[in-house]
């Protein structure tokens, strides 16, 4: 008989909170990382209503858990929570991370950007940010904080181009120095890009895919989605049959998990071909 995990009393607590929750890949990949490492650890689905949010953050803490990860909707309502931002939700304006300390005190930390950096180190490292300009697609929440770890991380140039103009207009004068706004399909930022990443929710499954004419990207350009579900999207596809290297939406949800599990459980975990086949495995390919 095979021993069945077990949890003690003084079990360490950990999940994610979203509204729903069901299709998260989260749990199964903490869930990985507490069985390699036989932490006494949980880490549990939280489906939370938009309106319940904030008093279920507050219950959690004060039922002894040790902090969540945030998913929509709540990303936004996370950053109004918290007692103390750390920089990166700050830049990013919106919170996927929370840690409750010892004394009560709710820090709220975005490990997205950071994640999606991180993803790029490790699968195309012969590419280095400082290149030249990143091209981003979309202007919401994940174009944001990419945005922000690009510049801080020493990429010179970061353009957004929006479907809603506006928006990315907006999320350009909130970031600052070092980032412009292009039309979107605009041909001439996609030549004069280093680095292309679709920010935008098109290509996930049951939505259009992206549509762009990639004969304009230089070469040498890397072409990124931060869709995973398929982890090759249509534009991965299409930039790979090019010659592009490429990166799908995987690596930056792993990467931005090491961050919370850490603070949780207490052990920096690695992004490792044993893990990557784990939770690709419940993803579809294409
Ligand atoms: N890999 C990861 O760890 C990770 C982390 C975060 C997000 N993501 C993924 O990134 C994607 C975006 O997430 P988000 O949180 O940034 O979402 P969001 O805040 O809702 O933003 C959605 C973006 O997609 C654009 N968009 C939606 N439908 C479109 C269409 N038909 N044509 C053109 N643009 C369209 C929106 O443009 P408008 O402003 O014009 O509406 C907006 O820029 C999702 O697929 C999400 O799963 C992945």
């Amino acid at each position: 008989m095979s021993i069945p995990h077990v949890l003690s009393g003084t079990t360490r607590l950990a999940g994610i909170i979203g509204w729903p929750v069901a299709h998260s890949r989260s749990p199964r990949l903490h869930g990985y990382w507490l069985a390699r490492h036989g932490i006494d650890g949980a880490y549990v689905p939280l489906p939370v209503r938009p309106e319940h949010f904030a008093t279920a953050v507050r219950s959690l803490r004060d039922l002894g858990f040790r902090g969540c990860n945030v998913t929509i909707p709540h990303k936004e309502a996370a950053f109004a929570v918290c007692d103390r931002l750390e920089p990166s939700a700050e830049r990013a304006g919106a919170v996927n991370t929370l840690v409750f300390e010892g004394d009560g005190t709710i820090v709220g930390i975005n490990t997205d950007g950071l994640g999606f950096v991180a993803g790029l180190a490790q699968n195309v490292p012969d590419f280095a940010l400082t290149e030249g300009p990143a091209l981003l697609l979309g202007a919401g929440g994940g174009a944001r904080a990419v945005a922000a770890a690009l510049r801080d991380g020493g990429c010179p140039r970061v353009v957004l181009a929006n479907r809603t103009r506006s928006r990315a207009e907006a999320l350009a004068a909130q970031l600052g120095d070092g980032v412009a706004v292009a039309e979107w399909g605009d041909r001439s930022a996609l030549g004069e890009a280093s680095l292309l990443v679709n920010c935008t929710s098109l290509g996930m499954k049951d939505q259009p895919p992206l549509d762009v004419a990639l004969d304009a990207l230089a070469p040498r350009a890397v072409v990124a989605d931060l869709v995973y579900v398929p982890r090759e999207t249509a534009l991965l596809c299409d930039a790979a049959a090019r010659g592009h290297r490429t990166m799908g939406g995987l690596p930056m949800l792993l990467h931005q998990a090491r961050v919370g599990f850490s603070q949780w459980f207490g052990i920096t975990p690695e992004v490792d071909a044993a893990l990557i086949d784990f939770v690709a495995g419940d993803i579809p390919l294409r």
